[in-house]
């Protein structure tokens, strides 16, 4: 079959303009709040059934001394990210930048100053895409009604005076908040909001006729014309949003396959935590990556920086190592999508196309003895191969019109925690 008659997916489109998106692959999330002092998950409120007095000790304290924003940009961009999604406030409630609509926020605390304005300029400097997670949930508002994600749920006193708030007016601050933020800060490219809330035996949820999803992508769309909008507002816009899970094919929305990304943390919680020990290995989330880029989606990896403004050292490291593999392979992650439907992975292999340079990308999972067989369609395209991190020949053995032997050096490639070969069709 001819080369360009292979069968290579390309997602629904939608009202944004993704064309970015799906090229770069691989953004930086950022969870930052006042859960970075209690340092157990960013739900410590909720998970504690915390009072907002309770709470209210993280907002005193609140002082990151050590916050550089030119360091963390300086980290994504070495680690091959190309955008970065920061939390402008998650559910509990907190802004990171000077609102006018409320006092809890970040200027108010000892820190005094804001947060978001020197992010955005920082990351923007090294080139990433700026994008805004926005919580619509909120925790402390006081018109913020009672529902199963609250952390007053089981407070019957603080759920009778639901009777008193006016969601109306909470809904106004949504509004308001997203016309700041799409209006002080330059061009935004994605606005994440986060999240529907389900119904439960005792409360109502919260979903698109709460927001006013319609009225609000409307306003979104008027302030930002092009930016992508993702699909938790209970209407799916541009992006969606599997969470701490891997697909396991692509994405598809009613039969069809759409713009995807997934969203996942280094170790469980999003927020800073101190304790948590189920940290994935580099190796594991440069995998997580390449499986994501191997059926069309992207990878949206979250840091939660400390209480101090620093990205913890077990984060650094795993950045680092994906940073390292990310120079010398990043050409098999930028502007490539999932091989074409008739092409065969290899046993332990990962595959990736970018279909604009016609070339094919083996990701070798598990170096084996000797030999690669390409196998069908795939071997019948095989033009030339190379060891991505050097360009060094793989010669290979034409066995019959439908096998290809690779003969693979014995060692596995050093300082590549997945060797990557590049194969050139023809
Ligand atoms: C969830 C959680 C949240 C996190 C988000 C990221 O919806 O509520 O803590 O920010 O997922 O996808």
């Amino acid at each position: 079959m001819d080369l360009d008659k292979l069968t290579v997916i390309k997602p629904a489109p939608t009202p944004g303009n993704t064309e970015w998106f799906v090229h770069d692959r691989f953004g930086m999330f950022i969870h930052w709040g006042l859960y970075a002092l209690p340092a157990r998950h960013e739900w410590v409120k909720n998970h504690e059934r915390m009072s907002n007095e309770q709470y209210e000790k993280y907002f005193c304290h609140f002082d990151p001394d050590l916050y550089d924003p030119e360091l963390w940009a300086k980290v994504a961009a070495d680690a091959g990210m190309k955008y970065f999604v920061v939390t402008t406030k998650h559910h509990e409630g907190f802004c990171l930048w000077d609102s006018d609509l409320t006092d809890y926020k970040v200027t108010n605390t000892p820190y005094g100053r804001d947060l978001l304005g020197p992010m955005v300029e920082a990351f923007r400097g090294r080139g990433l895409k700026v994008g805004f997670y926005h919580s619509l949930l909120d925790w402390h508002h006081p018109d913020y009604t009672v529902d199963e994600c609250h952390p007053m749920r089981d407070n019957a006193e603080y759920a009778a005076k639901d009777k008193e708030r006016d969601f109306a007016r909470y809904r106004e601050y949504l509004f308001g908040q997203t016309r700041e933020l799409l209006t002080r800060f330059g061009k935004i490219d994605i606005l994440w909001y986060d999240f529907s809330v389900g119904p439960s035996h005792r409360y109502p949820g919260k979903g698109k006729d709460e927001w006013h999803s319609e009225e609000l992508i409307k306003l979104v769309r008027e302030l930002q014309p092009g930016i992508l909008i993702n699909d938790r507002l209970q209407i799916d816009q541009d992006i969606k949003t599997p969470e701490q899970y891997m697909p396991r094919e692509w994405v598809k929305v009613n039969g069809v396959p759409v713009v995807w990304e997934a969203c996942h943390t280094f170790s469980g919680s999003w927020g800073y935590h101190r304790d948590e020990e189920s940290w994935k290995s580099a190796e594991q989330l440069i995998i997580m990556l390449i499986d994501a880029v191997s059926k069309g989606g992207n990878l949206l990896l979250n840091v939660g920086p400390t209480g101090r403004g620093e990205f913890d050292e077990r984060a650094l490291d795993r950045l680092t190592e994906i940073g390292k593999w990310m120079r010398r392979h990043s050409r098999s992650i930028y502007g490539c999508t999932q091989a074409p439907l008739e092409f065969k992975a290899p046993e332990c292999t990962k595959l990736t196309y970018n279909p604009e340079k016609k070339r094919l990308y083996i990701h070798v999972l598990s170096w084996q003895f000797n030999k690669i067989y390409l196998e069908g369609e795939l071997a019948r395209h095989v033009d030339y191969v190379q060891l991505l991190s050097d360009a060094s020949e793989i010669r290979f053995n034409r066995e019959s019109d439908e096998l290809v032997s690779l003969n693979i050096p014995v060692k596995k490639p050093l300082g590549c925690i997945i060797p990557v070969l590049e194969v050139f069709l023809k």
